[in-house]
């Protein structure tokens, strides 16, 4: 085996590509033929839904990848947030009429109701199938947070809405960021052509600190008060196992090139004071064929922390987008303007540009799925088919929808579950 060597790169640079792109010329990225149009200048209105950390990061990230791009102008025309204030807050940085800045269970229909081109959906995933479906109807682009369910049928509703998308010649961008990051790029490029042999197993990770939580406020609503405390539920977030996790999950699906075809593990609850979610999973993810991903996450203080991706092929090993032991190939320089969290609007712009819409649902939505089955394994102790969420309706997983929904939302009907009442593996569904 060779010594662990760093990628080497062609003779493509990220200067070239730009300059090459916006010249309308044909170039060669990732081993195939890409057509560049001239982008003609163009404005495109963008909506923000979900003021909260993310989504004010990405609303700059979007900016930020429109000023990279020539001949592009942006302007943010609305805001939607469950809360009219943070709408308002984010809708005043930017100039947005407060007429335009909407509250409420209904504000993201309202945003999808004004002439915004380009949506960007950072609320809490619950909420995802039920925006995303309503965004690709209203004919928008979408920028959308992973996760993108956090049951089987929201995640099979957010593939169906993908498919809608892909016939309207929409564009569709996952905040699963490590697939527009250079480095996993060029990972991802070399092991698809035989750097490392054949990916026989690995192992993912997100093992880290305790989040933040929130109390319920006295006289507090439980729906404002789920909204709030979003990352202590399952309803809302899915449990970390696929708020988080699900990047490394992602990269395992990637590289391998396909979801796994069963999930059997194990979790825990050991600290957590609200809401319902495990501290800890730890999942045997089988691909087939022999090929098997430990895939563990931890949200404990005090522990030993890491989140990263380890694969072993049959001719190699690599971590997930750095070094990599095996056959060096030459690889492309692909282009990363200001990080991942911005080149992933970058490519979104473009590919609304150039008429070449990007459609990252599936691939999103397969990845929360495959954590989904973890969960559901760890929370049940059985083994989860893929089949059990994607294709066997008698399957008890099928149609396993966890409430509140996003309709219960819409609607006023929301019981909080019980704080720190957890799942019982050989007990509960
Ligand atoms: N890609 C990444 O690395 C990354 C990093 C952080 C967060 N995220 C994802 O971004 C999403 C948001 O996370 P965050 O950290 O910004 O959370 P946050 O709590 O800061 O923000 C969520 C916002 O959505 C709003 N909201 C909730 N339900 C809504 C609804 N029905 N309609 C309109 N607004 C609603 C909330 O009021 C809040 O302002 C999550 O899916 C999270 O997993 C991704």
């Amino acid at each position: 085996m060779q010594k662990i060597s760093n990628l080497k790169t062609s003779s493509i640079s990220r200067r070239d590509f730009i300059k090459t792109s916006a010249a309308g010329a044909v170039t060669v990225l990732a081993g195939k033929s890409v057509i560049f149009a001239a982008p003609a200048p163009r404005k495109m209105r963008v909506g923000l839904i979900g003021c909260g950390g993310r989504g004010n990061g990405a609303l700059q990230n979007c900016l930020d990848a429109g000023e990279h791009i020539e001949n592009l102008e942006l302007e943010v025309v609305a805001t939607a947030d469950w809360f009219k204030n943070k709408a308002e807050a984010t809708g005043e940085k930017y100039n947005v009429p407060a007429s335009r800045c909407f509250g409420g269970a209904d504000a993201y229909e309202n945003l999808l109701h004004t002439n915004v081109d380009v949506v960007l959906i950072a609320t809490s995933p619950n909420f995802r199938p039920v925006h995303f479906e309503a965004a690709v109807k209203a004919g928008k682009h979408v920028f959308m947070e992973k996760p993108v369910a956090v049951d089987p049928p929201g995640g099979r509703r957010i593939i169906e809405a993908g498919e809608l998308a892909k016939s309207m010649g929409l564009a569709v961008v996952a905040g699963t960021q490590r697939r527009h990051q250079a480095s996993y790029l060029r990972t991802q490029y070399a092991i698809e052509r035989g750097a490392i042999g054949k990916i026989v197993g690995g192992c993912v990770w997100w093992c880290g600190g305790a989040l933040w939580y929130r109390n319920q406020n006295p006289n507090e609503s439980d729906a404002d008060y789920m909204v709030r405390n979003w990352v202590s539920f399952t309803e809302m977030s899915g449990d970390h196992i696929v708020e988080q996790h699900v990047h490394n999950i992602d990269v395992a699906n990637w590289y391998i090139g396909h979801p796994p075809e069963n999930a059997l593990g194990f979790g825990g609850r050991a600290r957590r004071k609200t809401g319902n979610q495990f501290d800890f999973f730890s999942i045997d993810m089988d691909y087939g064929d022999g090929v098997h991903i430990h895939s563990m996450c931890r949200q404990i203080n005090g522990t030993d922390g890491g989140v990263r991706e380890f694969f072993r092929g049959t001719e190699g090993q690599s971590m997930g987008g750095g070094r990599l032991q095996g056959r060096d190939i030459s690889t492309p320089d692909f282009p990363e303007h200001k990080g991942p969290y911005c080149q992933e609007h970058v490519d979104l712009l473009n590919s609304i540009l150039r008429q070449e819409p990007i459609n990252e649902a599936r691939n999103v939505a397969e990845s929360t799925l495959t954590a989904i089955m973890g969960r559901i394994s760890a929370y049940t102790g059985k083994m989860i088919r893929w089949t059990d969420i994607t294709e066997n309706k008698n399957s008890p997983w099928y149609n396993l929808t966890i409430r509140p929904t996003a309709e219960d939302f819409e609607k006023g009907e929301v019981d909080a579950p019980l704080d720190d009442i957890a799942a019982v593996p050989g007990r509960d569904k």
